[in-house]
């Protein structure tokens, strides 16, 4: 039996705005609230997320990728990595139990752009059609993490998902003046033949410091206008920099000083509670 509940995607049109950061914090809270396994999927082709959760070791990924699988050359589940696998962490086997149930699809091939790749030629399908028809039976989840601007990447993973949350940096207005844009784009996804199952979820924001007035202002803004659809507020912390270039997700970070894995593990119970309605 198929136990897949959700596919998952975050999206601004503005880049560094805390994406991947947010798809790796909702996949470990993911995890730990429900206890299924997730499927990360690296569908922005600069593969930040593959390098963070892989050590950016080429030899991990060598069974296959993104590219290999839209293209049929893998089948999704040959090309899956278990990231809690020891044998993939030998410099570090205790980075295997702080992955613990997470999987991942790589990047197609690191730093190459997958709109050069698929040349626009690609059928926006593809990416759900493959989660839908091979993801394992053990993965309740898939989250998919897109790279920014309107690309053919970040449509593969919009198409793809159930629920699309768009994702504010507080420190970036950049981040507020392309939301209208991403959402714009989340609704004419939706409105297009065959794809209502897209859902625009609601929005994060990350960075926040409290003592800054246009921080406040963003959120009390985002509040105004979304109220509880604002899934959760990420606080700044410049640690989190230090568990992408450790390969350690963000739970692996001290709770005592850092509340960032309670916020996103809040942030999970109400995608959790989004997937369950399944409605805007
Ligand atoms: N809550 C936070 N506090 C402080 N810094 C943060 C926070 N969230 C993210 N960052 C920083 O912002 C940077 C960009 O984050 P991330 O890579 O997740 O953005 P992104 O939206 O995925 O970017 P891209 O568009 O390139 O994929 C990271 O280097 C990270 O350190
Ligand atoms: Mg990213």
């Amino acid at each position: 039996m198929k136990t897949l509940k959700a596919t998952l995607s975050l999206l601004n049109l503005k880049g560094g705005v805390g994406k991947t950061v947010s798809i790796v914090g909702l996949a470990t809270s993911l995890v730990r609230l429900t206890g299924g396994r997730v499927l990360l999927i690296d569908a922005d082709p600069q593969g930040g997320l593959t390098r963070w959760t892989t050590a950016g070791d080429p030899k991990r990924f060598k069974r296959g990728n993104l590219s290999s699988v839209i293209f049929g050359h893998h089948d999704l589940t040959e090309a899956i990595i278990a990231l809690d696998d020891p044998d993939l962490h030998p410099d570090d086997p205790s980075r295997a139990d702080l992955w613990k149930g997470v999987s991942l699809l790589p990047c197609a091939t690191v730093r190459v752009v997958v709109d050069a790749t698929f040349g626009g030629s690609i059928d926006y399908g593809a990416l759900r059609k493959i989660v839908q028809e091979q993801t394992p039976d053990d993965i309740s989840f898939v989250l998919v993490d897109v790279g920014h601007g309107d690309n053919d990447s970040t449509r593969l993973g919009v198409v793809a998902s159930d629920v699309t949350a768009t994702v504010v940096a507080a420190w970036q207005y950049q981040s507020v003046y392309q939301l209208g844009a991403a959402n714009k784009m989340i609704k004419d996804i939706r409105d297009a033949p065959g794809l209502s199952h897209v859902h625009l979820g609601g929005a994060i924001v990350t960075g926040f410091d409290e003592s800054k007035a246009t921080h406040r202002n963003i959120v009390d803004g985002l509040r105004s206008k979304l109220r509880d659809n604002v899934w959760g507020i990420v606080p700044w912390r410049a640690d989190i920099e230090r568990a992408i270039n450790r390969n350690r997700p963000l739970t692996a970070m001290p709770s005592r000083i850092n509340p960032v894995p309670q916020v996103y593990e809040n942030i999970g119970r109400t995608a959790l509670s989004k997937i369950m309605k399944g409605q805007d």
